[in-house]
């Protein structure tokens, strides 16, 4: 089961929704696979700290090398699984991001790799239960590779008014991407992040959004410096805060994605 993470706009959680998620789905025993698409890294940092750079050169880090190997006379040689990594916690694997994607993207772009990642992760499927892909803010090679390669999208939203414009062009994307590319992608839902209940507008704009039936998850997530916590120590909140009222809330997300999960598999 492959779910991509995606908002073209940067800060709406993408990174803290997809590595929580994540945790929560290894610390149920489900072997899990995170894949960092942003070349930013940030999901990389958060589960597993510093790269030592003597050690993985940026060409030989986890989704640059996936990439590499489809370029050229090194083609697809090597098993995907090579290029993931382990984390401190039990089940969960990541295949990091690299500083170099950004330098690598356009050469892909131009030898038309869209497809290379979910060939690459048709052979894991076997190996993982669960893959959740990390997207960059951007509408690009990366996050179109990933919107390709899953069955499911989750979108988060962070309530304030510029957010809903973004969200329909990203709708409008995601509808030509499914007629031209990938027809099984289910937008499974919106994750409301960052919720203020107290305030008056963030409720109304969700109301709005429910009227025009987009659909939008039960569990909305709300605002804790214990997320700035988790990535600060990197570990995510399963693991630094088991009973925080944020865990609470993306356990019960959590239990929302898996429910769909026999639907959404075919
Ligand atoms: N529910 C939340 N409560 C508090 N801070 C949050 C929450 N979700 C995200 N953040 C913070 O907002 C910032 C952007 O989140 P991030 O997950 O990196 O977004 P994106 O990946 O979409 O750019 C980070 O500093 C993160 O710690
Ligand atoms: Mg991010």
């Amino acid at each position: 089961m492959r779910r991509v993470v995606f908002n073209q706009k940067g800060g709406v959680g993408k990174t803290s929704i997809t590595c929580n998620l994540a945790a929560i789905s290894a610390a149920m025993g489900l072997r899990t696979l995170v894949i960092d698409l942003d070349v930013q890294g940030n999901t990389t940092h958060y589960l597993v700290g510093e790269i030592d750079a003597e050690a993985y050169p940026a060409e030989a880090q986890g989704v640059a090398a996936l990439f590499k190997q489809t370029v050229g006379s090194r083609r697809m040689a090597a098993n995907p699984d090579a290029f993931v990594w382990e984390t401190p916690y039990e089940n969960l694997y990541l295949m990091p991001s690299s500083p170099i994607l950004t330098a690598m993207e356009k050469e892909l772009e131009s030898r038309y790799k869209i497809y290379k990642l979910r060939d690459a992760l048709d052979k894991l499927d076997e190996e993982y239960d669960r893959i959740y892909i990390d997207t960059p803010p951007n509408f690009n090679f990366y996050s179109k590779s990933a919107l390709i390669a899953a069955q499911s999208l989750v979108i988060p939203f962070d309530c304030d008014s510029f957010a809903r414009q973004s969200l329909y062009s990203l709708m409008d994307n995601i509808v030509e991407l499914q007629e031209d590319h990938n027809p099984d992608l289910a937008v499974e839902g919106i994750v409301i992040n960052q919720f203020n209940s107290q305030a008056r507008l963030p409720g109304e704009l969700v109301a709005e959004l429910q009227e025009e039936g987009l659909p939008i998850f039960d569990t909305y997530l709300s605002a804790s410096v214990k997320m700035r916590e988790s990535h600060r120590d990197h570990r995510p909140l399963i693991d630094l805060a088991p009973s925080h009222k944020l865990t609470a809330q993306f356990l019960a997300l959590h239990e929302e994605l898996e429910a769909n999960v026999k639907r959404l598999k075919r």
